[in-house]
């Protein structure tokens, strides 16, 4: 064989085997029906990965909060609270692994999970350059759903995103092959279990919330074969849910981008269903428009896990200038808010939530500004708790608000 049949064999090799994993997982897919009852448990065991940079700090302020507005619960036993220490980037290069396996099992021995953020090597920095452990993390637990909530209530923002987490253009992220020294390919995954399982979470929260639209953002003008389906899959459940009186439309990613800085337009806009990668950069500028991607949390779902997060990255930078005591824990924050709503404490995820539009966009007694001219996440984490248990400062909120 000559050299350009060798290469050409050993990418038909890698693609074969990529479409048999894929087809295996299809097959796991087909037969994961169940959904973990937490109602149903004695105790809820909640595991806290600390993470790197400014997750370290965060998660901490997290974990007062969340001890806080569960401290009845905790004190009767029927939560624990479980620390997870090897989810570190030390760790993780000292194993090259993006989730070392010892890591893997205690956080699949927790129901649910709070996740600071981790370092994400690339190549050329210091670190091996390992996969992602959000991405190995959403696909080990297949926590296929990402849900982004940002809301601006004084601007009557009130969005909803459903990003798929595991398959598009993250599941081989890792796997592509360079073919020879100028051939480079990567791989995009889309299945038909896959598209169903978010579009179908993203149109069952818009009936049971009340909401009237669910948009589907795809370039499936162009990416044809894998946003194609999702796109055809969006069609299908679509008319299952009109007779909810649920409309559905679909928009290109780039004009998407675009519509979300139009103030005139963006209210209108309640549910979006859409691939991780695209999910990934839109939920990034929608945060931004809430007030910074600080602001945001995210929740990974899937059906027998649950881990939370914020959307952002570890900011190493704000350690090594000194400025970790002061980055903003809300992201984080927000997401735990999300942690009680999905085991289900919903009235007080909503008083969390509340007290953190509260804090950020109301009253904003305590401003964090990232640096030393503003209030450490000590200082705001103190702030927010005060405001969750202030009934005078709700009401006075629920009017300026709207609600
Ligand atoms: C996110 C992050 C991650 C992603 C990174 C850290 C791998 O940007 O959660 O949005 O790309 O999904
Ligand atoms: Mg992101």
């Amino acid at each position: 064989m000559n050299n350009r049949d060798v290469m050409l064999n050993k990418a038909k090799e890698h693609f074969g085997k990529l479409v048999e994993e894929q087809l295996s997982r299809i097959e796991r897919m087909k037969e994961d029906k169940e959904w973990v009852d937490y109602k149903s448990l004695k105790k809820i065991i909640i595991g806290v990965c600390w993470g790197d940079g400014i997750g370290k700090i965060i998660s901490k302020h997290s974990e007062r909060v969340l001890k806080f507005m569960l401290r009845e619960e905790f004190a009767q036993g029927k939560i624990e609270f479980r620390t997870i220490e090897g989810l570190t980037i030390e760790n993780r290069a000292k194993h090259k692994k993006a989730i070392p396996e010892d890591v893997l099992k205690e956080v699949k021995a927790c129901h649910v999970i709070l996740k600071g953020p981790t370092t994400t090597p690339q190549e050329g920095d210091k670190w091996p350059n390992i996969e992602s452990a959000n991405v190995a993390m959403r696909r080990e637990l297949d926590l296929f759903a990402n849900v982004r909530p940002v809301k601006i209530s004084k601007e009557g923002i009130d969005w909803c995103f459903f990003r798929e987490n595991t398959e598009g253009a993250y599941l081989l992220g890792s796997r592509g092959i360079d073919v020879n020294e100028d051939l480079s390919v990567d791989f995009k995954v889309i299945t038909e279990q896959g598209a169903e399982r978010i579009i179908r979470m993203a149109f069952d929260f818009a009936k049971n919330n009340g909401k009237k639209r669910v948009t589907v953002v795809t370039k499936s003008n162009v990416i044809k074969t894998t946003d194609g389906r999702f796109s055809r899959v969006a069609k299908r459940i679509a008319a299952e849910y009109k007779s909810c009186g649920i409309e559905c439309d679909e928009w290109y990613i780039d004009i998407m981008t675009a519509k979300l800085l139009d103030p005139a337009r963006r209210r209108d806009f309640e549910v979006f269903v859409l691939p991780n990668l695209y999910g990934d950069i839109i939920t990034d500028e929608a945060a931004q428009i809430q007030g910074g991607v600080g602001t945001a949390g995210s929740a990974n779902i899937g059906r027998k896990w649950a881990m939370f997060e914020a959307i952002h990255g570890s900011a190493p930078r704000m350690v090594t200038e000194g400025r970790d005591i002061y980055a903003d824990p809300s992201s984080m924050i927000r997401a735990s808010a999300m942690l009680l709503r999905h085991i289900g404490f919903i009235e007080r995820a909503e008083q969390l939530d509340m007290a953190l539009e509260i804090c950020s966009q109301f009253e904003k007694r305590i401003v964090i500004t990232g640096r030393d001219n503003g209030a450490t996440g000590e200082e705001f984490t103190t702030y927010l708790l005060e405001c969750v248990q202030d009934p005078v400062l709700v009401k006075k909120w629920k009017k300026f608000a709207g609600i």
